[in-house]
């Protein structure tokens, strides 16, 4: 690690570190960064010259807000083609599970994924995420699941890991392989989730490409005991789990989810109380998906009072994919939290900081401004953290610094 150290100064620091009164606020703060880490962080001036340090800077933030970089815990931004014909369809009264049915929906992605070659998909996968990263993501998970064959699933998971070295961001890395039923298995449901559990997940594994792993439980999809089936597979192979719940029915996922301590359980529209307890029970992390409830134009929400009641961490990710929640925009994801949901604005901010570091397991590291982490922040125009939250689509941030460098923007 560099001795080069920065001092972030003048700011006002939402460092969302709990117990530390709303937000975990700073007033008239500074960040001292040394190399990749915060080494210090507090009120008024540091002491200077920082003792020892020859190469020290200052940087005047001009009482603008810093917050953590912000995360995006659930995304599908690796994919080809677009489902805009579909949207039409919609619009004309077929729904997305009819769609699905028809063999449209996902399956139309997994044949444009499938057959796009994988610079193409990186190419576009980086353009989405560079757009991302001008809101303040500096982390972002990444799903496979529009391969459904092995090549296609391990292509897609390659692009997030080049995407990872390419753009300065961390990113977290999904198998997904039980998102849909590929044509190759049409009728054999129990065959392709064994060729997932014996075939794919350790091939996959094997190449390093996997972080965690995530299966779509639910009616038009995966039946519980075939995603049991997935997870004791992972958790064989040492792999921490997440679940797509209860989207679009109760379909008991989010107590299968608790059942092997997932990170996350995510989506959970149609989740009841008890479902709700159990998650706080296994302490894993409640993330809410308002993009694609705001997109499939659902009505029945997630029981976020049920989720106070029992203590579930609650996060918030855009979702981005071509089908459900085609949203680039944590901002916006923030807003619809919201107003969709009835998240406080603290909450919402929680949700893609600190909550959503816990459902990708990196709590130790991100999530919070606090000595020893990592020095990802974004610094505002602004004062107030609510005006992250307040407008439809925030203003992007004024500067976005991860691991010490400046990634986008700067203060004038
Ligand atoms: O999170 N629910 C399943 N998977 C995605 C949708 C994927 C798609 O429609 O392409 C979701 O909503
Ligand atoms: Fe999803």
């Amino acid at each position: 690690m560099s001795n080069h150290t920065t001092i972030w100064e003048n700011a006002r620091i939402a460092t969302m570190q709990t117990g530390t009164g709303p937000y975990g606020l700073i007033d008239d703060g500074f960040i001292v960064v040394a190399g990749e880490q915060i080494q210090d962080i507090g009120s008024a001036n540091p002491v200077h010259p920082i003792a020892g340090d020859v190469d020290s800077r200052r940087i005047d933030c001009g009482g603008r807000l810093i917050t953590p970089g912000l995360i995006d815990c659930h995304t599908h931004l690796v994919y080809g083609g677009n489902r805009a014909s579909e949207f039409e369809l919609r619009l004309t009264g077929t729904s997305y599970a009819d769609i699905a049915a028809a063999g449209g929906g996902i399956q139309s992605t997994v044949q444009a994924t499938r057959n796009e070659a994988e610079d193409v998909l990186f190419d576009a996968a980086r353009e989405r995420l560079q757009r991302m990263i001008s809101q303040g993501i500096t982390t972002v998970e990444i799903k496979s699941g529009y391969g459904l064959d092995t090549d296609t699933e391990s292509k897609m998971l390659r692009i997030a890991q080049r995407l990872e070295r390419d753009l300065p961001l961390c990113v977290h890395k999904t198998f997904l392989g039980a998102h849909a039923l590929p044509p190759e298995y049409a009728g054999q449901p129990d065959n392709y989730i064994d060729h997932v559990c014996q075939h794919m997940l350790p091939a996959i594994a094997s190449e390093s490409l996997v972080d965690s792993v995530d299966a779509f439980c639910e009616t038009i999809a995966f039946s519980n005991e075939q995603t049991r089936r997935v997870f004791t597979a992972a958790s064989d192979l040492g792999l921490p789990v997440r679940l797509h719940a209860d989207q679009l029915s109760d379909s008991g996922g989010a107590s299968l989810a608790a059942e092997f301590a997932a990170l996350s359980a995510d989506h959970l529209e149609y989740t009841n109380a008890a479902g709700a307890k159990t998650l706080g029970a296994a302490g894993t992390v409640a993330v809410l998906l308002p993009g694609a409830f705001y997109y499939l134009g659902e009505t029945t929400r997630p029981p976020v009072k049920a989720f106070r009641e029992y203590g579930v961490d609650i996060a918030v990710a855009t979702d981005m994919n071509p089908g459900s929640s085609p949203m680039e925009s944590i901002l916006l994801a923030l807003n619809m939290a919201c107003i969709l949901f009835a998240l406080t604005p603290e909450e919402a901010l929680r949700g893609v900081t600190v909550a959503a570091a816990r459902a990708l397991g990196v709590l130790q590291d991100r999530g919070t401004l606090e000595p020893t982490k990592r020095a990802d922040f974004a610094i505002w125009n602004a004062a107030e953290p609510a005006e992250l939250c307040y407008p439809i689509g925030a203003p992007q941030p004024a500067c976005v610094v991860k691991s010490g460098q400046v990634l986008t923007g700067h203060l004038s």
